[in-house]
């Protein structure tokens, strides 16, 4: 007992000797979702002894110095989160403007960080969001040399891409597609993820970088900017992201807040109790999307269609609900993990939330995917596609259609027996996500930002990227040989 003690004294004084660093996080932008990815990284640099500032609107618990952007995030912009359902990606993206450029107006007028960039302060290392914010990642510059840059999920096209990613078989998130598309699928998939691109371009960046250089004219330029970020750790994984072309320095971190369950409460395990053998279905549509906003005829479809199951049924539900059958269970939270860990877990109800679809492969359970916006659609594509779970479109939310795709996968052994093989696959890695992810920031602190790896700067420029340059000079060459050889016969 006391060596062991001895012990953890000799290991956090020599983990304390090795390099603390102050780090800056900025968050500023972002869901309930890019959070929890951030509290991993979070938690295990500060389990390093590192010195952690964090720009966000969301509190972190851990031992950090919080600097909170209040931001207009009412209960109103959630409501209307189900009107976005079957939105074209274009428009989608369009709607997200305003949004953007107000939130960084509001970073750029918060007077505690405005503190920090005024008093020329440096840091170690600066973490930024790579969710539609350009605008803290042309201040980075100004206050680290070692830029890191965390994508809570997948690229979107108009995001700063390391490497171009090639529409013929990277789907545009925002459309529900996999890496076998259709000519038609493709054609779209092209359009589409070149128009956003365009559109961020000419109608977004111009915008933010004005509104930077009005408070801070010595920022670089957005593209400049991007050339100065070491590392981009990406919530990707092996499973549930397609293939994707990549490089050194864009490292998978996905699945790294999973992690085992923990016994559910009592309430909750008396009540799975009472459908014995038949276990139990775990229903939540995240945090974005609120179940109690659902129109009443599809809450009658989900209850009555529920009422005929074998199963009992929890439901994340942000209200009360009157009148549920005795086999439905509504709370307003869930411990989401423990619950999908428990062995008697046999089906999953998601919106397809990338989170929550990690969760569901690493704790082995079958997925009813019904999803609503952004990245969802293509992700239950990927459900799909694996054979881990079936999709239910929002619109076609019958008593009917939810009881034929809850009992599809109940009756057919082939889904869990799919989602156990991928799990064993998404599990299976070297060294934890949250590890890797720490690794990289103290490396790139080591080296100063200094960026060894290989980093294509030619694969912005789409012309030289495809070789169409080259191809051109073949094509040119075969052209005068033929022209030649025409006038010699
Ligand atoms: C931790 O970071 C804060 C904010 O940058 C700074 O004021 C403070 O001096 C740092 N503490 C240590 C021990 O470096
Ligand atoms: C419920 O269980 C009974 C007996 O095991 C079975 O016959 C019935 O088909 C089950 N109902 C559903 C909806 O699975």
């Amino acid at each position: 007992m006391l060596i062991s003690k001895l012990f953890i004294i000799v290991f956090v004084s020599l983990t304390s000797l090795s390099q603390a660093s102050n780090i800056l996080v900025m968050m500023p932008i972002g869901g309930q979702s890019h959070k929890i990815t951030f509290n991993s990284i979070i938690t295990q640099l500060a389990n390093r002894g590192h010195n952690i500032t964090v720009f966000s609107p969301f509190i972190f618990k851990q031992n950090v110095k919080n600097i909170i952007l209040k931001t207009a995030t009412s209960e109103d912009t959630v409501k209307s989160i189900l009107q976005f359902i079957n939105t074209n990606p274009i428009i989608l993206f369009s709607t997200f403007k305003n949004l953007i450029t107000s939130c960084c107006k509001s970073s750029l007028e918060n007077s505690e960080f405005k503190e920090i960039i005024v008093s020329n302060q440096q840091f170690d290392a600066v973490i930024i969001t790579s969710f539609f914010n350009e605008c803290t990642l042309m201040l980075s510059s100004l206050l680290s040399k070692v830029i890191i840059q965390v994508a809570g999920g997948p690229m979107f096209p108009w995001m700063f891409l390391p490497v171009t990613q090639p529409p013929s078989f990277v789907p545009n998130p925002l459309w529900p597609v996999t890496d076998k598309m259709t000519f038609l699928e493709r054609t779209y998939n092209a359009i589409n993820s070149i128009s956003v691109k365009m559109m961020s371009h000419y109608h977004l960046l111009g915008d933010i970088e004005s509104t930077v250089w009005q408070h801070y004219p010595k920022a670089p330029s957005i593209a400049e900017a991007e050339k100065r970020v070491a590392f981009v750790l990406q919530n990707s994984d092996p499973v549930l992201s397609g293939p994707n072309p990549s490089l050194p320095h864009i490292i998978d971190i996905g699945g790294l807040h999973c992690e085992d369950a923990k016994p559910i409460p009592r309430d909750l395990n008396d009540f799975i109790e009472t459908s014995g053998d038949h276990g139990f279905i775990l229903f939540s549509l995240g945090s974005n999307v609120k179940s109690k906003f659902l129109p009443d005829d599809k809450k009658q479809s989900f209850l009555k269609a529920l009422a005929r199951l074998n199963q009992t049924v929890i439901w994340k539900y942000e209200d009360d609900l009157k009148e549920t059958p005795k086999n439905v269970l509504v709370r307003k939270w869930l411990p989401q993990q423990d619950l999908l860990g428990d062995n008697r877990a046999r089906l999953f109800i998601s919106h397809g939330g990338l989170l929550s679809l990690q969760e569901a492969v690493y704790h082995r359970v079958p997925i009813v995917g019904i999803p609503v916006f952004t990245d969802q659609p293509g992700n239950i594509a990927r459900v799909v596609q694996l054979h881990i779970g079936v999709q239910l479109l929002y619109n076609d939310i019958t008593e009917e259609n939810v009881f034929n795709a809850i009992t599809k996968i109940l009756n057919d052994e082939s889904y869990t027996r799919n989602v156990k093989k991928y799990s064993s696959i998404f599990r299976d890695q070297p060294e934890k996500p949250s590890e890797k992810a720490a690794f990289r920031v103290e490396y790139a602190i080591r080296h100063s930002g200094e960026n060894l790896l290989l980093k294509a700067n030619n694969s912005f420029n789409l012309f030289i990227f495809y070789s169409v340059d080259v191809i051109l000079f073949f094509i040119t060459i075969i052209v005068i040989s033929c022209v030649i050889i025409k006038k010699l016969y």
